[in-house]
């Protein structure tokens, strides 16, 4: 009998890309997702990837009552949970909303979670914990700081909540810090859908490629980085899904080694975003227009990843390259309409 596992946030970025390698994997989903920043169409793409339509309800799981009636419905063997607001910048001026959302979810599932005795519990976290890190690359030994954002303040939190939960309650969990996720799936059917002016880079380049947008503005080439701009760790996104499955498998094998474990998730290689840019014209033969401006409030210098706990406790590493992450980037957006 396969293991039935819930993916909130499923129809989102991450999300779709993690019930594809779910279903690859023999799990049946279920999926959550409010619709608010994605479209039903993604359920459909999918399917046509998989040829399995994962089962979907639409809910908002800042409705209690709503998520307890969902765990009344179905028998739930794990959960991949990405349901949240994530724009950096929004957070900024909506605190109230994406403390109610990202926590306030979370809440009820954890409490679903102890009053049906179920396991097994992935929480979708992000290294934007660790702030500036004081060493590179950055290791799960790191302090945590002080969020720099309400957004990265949620997921600190969410990560104390779960913590906690795990230490009073019959239950495991693991949270994995993402890095910098990019690309799209490499049948194109299931990418990265930013609604409005894209706040990442790789989404925002495709667009200025595309000539949805104008031109490009690198913020900032005045850091102490070898050509001045910020560097990141751009993990291509089906590597980052595949993470989940082992994390999930970690736990349904009770392989882990504390009730609360928490990993990075990168490529433990960073790149500068002029290198990013360089690299997605020659992988695609283009030339980008862009500009340098000012830096961008909030941006820190440099963060990449030390994967070696990640590699090893979760037998995963990454597999696939920056280059094939941005041509997957450009099929992606040369689809949409
Ligand atoms: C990457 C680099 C920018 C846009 C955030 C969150 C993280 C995760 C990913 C959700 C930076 C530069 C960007 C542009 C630019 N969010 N840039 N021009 O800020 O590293 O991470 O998004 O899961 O938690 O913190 O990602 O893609 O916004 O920026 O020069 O138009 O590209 O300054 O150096 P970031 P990003």
């Amino acid at each position: 009998m396969a293991k039935q596992i819930l993916v909130t946030g499923g129809l989102g970025f991450i999300g779709s890309h993690t019930v594809v390698e779910l279903q690859n994997a023999g799990f049946d989903v279920v999926v959550i997702d409010d619709l608010s920043n994605t479209t039903i169409k993604v359920l459909d793409q999918i399917t046509e990837i998989t040829g399995t339509k994962p089962v979907f309800e639409q809910i908002d799981l800042r409705i209690k009552a709503d998520v307890k009636a969902f765990f009344d419905k179905y028998q739930i063997d794990g959960i991949i949970h990405f349901a949240a607001f994530k724009a950096v910048g929004e957070s900024m001026h909506k605190p109230l909303d994406y403390y109610e959302n990202n926590l306030g979810s979370l809440v009820y599932l954890l409490q679903e979670m102890r009053d049906r005795k179920l396991d097994n519990f992935i929480f979708s976290s992000s290294c934007t914990v660790y702030g500036q890190a004081d060493e590179l690359p950055i290791t799960e030994k790191a302090p945590v700081k002080k969020a720099e954002s309400v957004y990265g303040n949620t997921k600190q939190i969410g990560e104390e909540i779960i913590e906690d939960a795990t230490k009073a309650h019959d239950f495991k969990a693991i949270a994995l810090r993402y890095f910098n996720p990019v690309g799209a799936h490499p049948t194109t059917k299931i990418g990265e859908l930013p609604i409005g002016v894209p706040q990442n880079l790789i989404p925002f380049i495709t667009q200025t490629a595309a000539g949805l947008r104008a031109e490009l503005s690198v913020f900032g080439d005045d850091y102490d980085t070898p050509d001045g701009t910020a560097v990141r760790d751009y993990i291509h996104v089906v590597d980052l899904a595949k993470a989940h499955i082992a994390a999930l498998q970690r736990l349904i094998d009770n392989n882990n080694k504390e009730k609360f474990e928490y990993f990075n998730v990168g490529t433990g290689t960073g790149s500068s975003v002029l290198e990013v840019i360089n690299a997605f014209e020659t992988a695609n033969s283009l030339k980008l227009n862009y500009k340098i401006v000012d830096r961008r409030a909030g941006d820190i210098t440099a963060a990449y990843a030390d994967t070696t706990i990640a590699n090893k406790e979760l037998n995963w590493k990454t597999e696939l390259s920056l280059e094939t992450a941005l041509k997957s980037a450009w099929e992606w957006q040369l689809k949409q309409k």
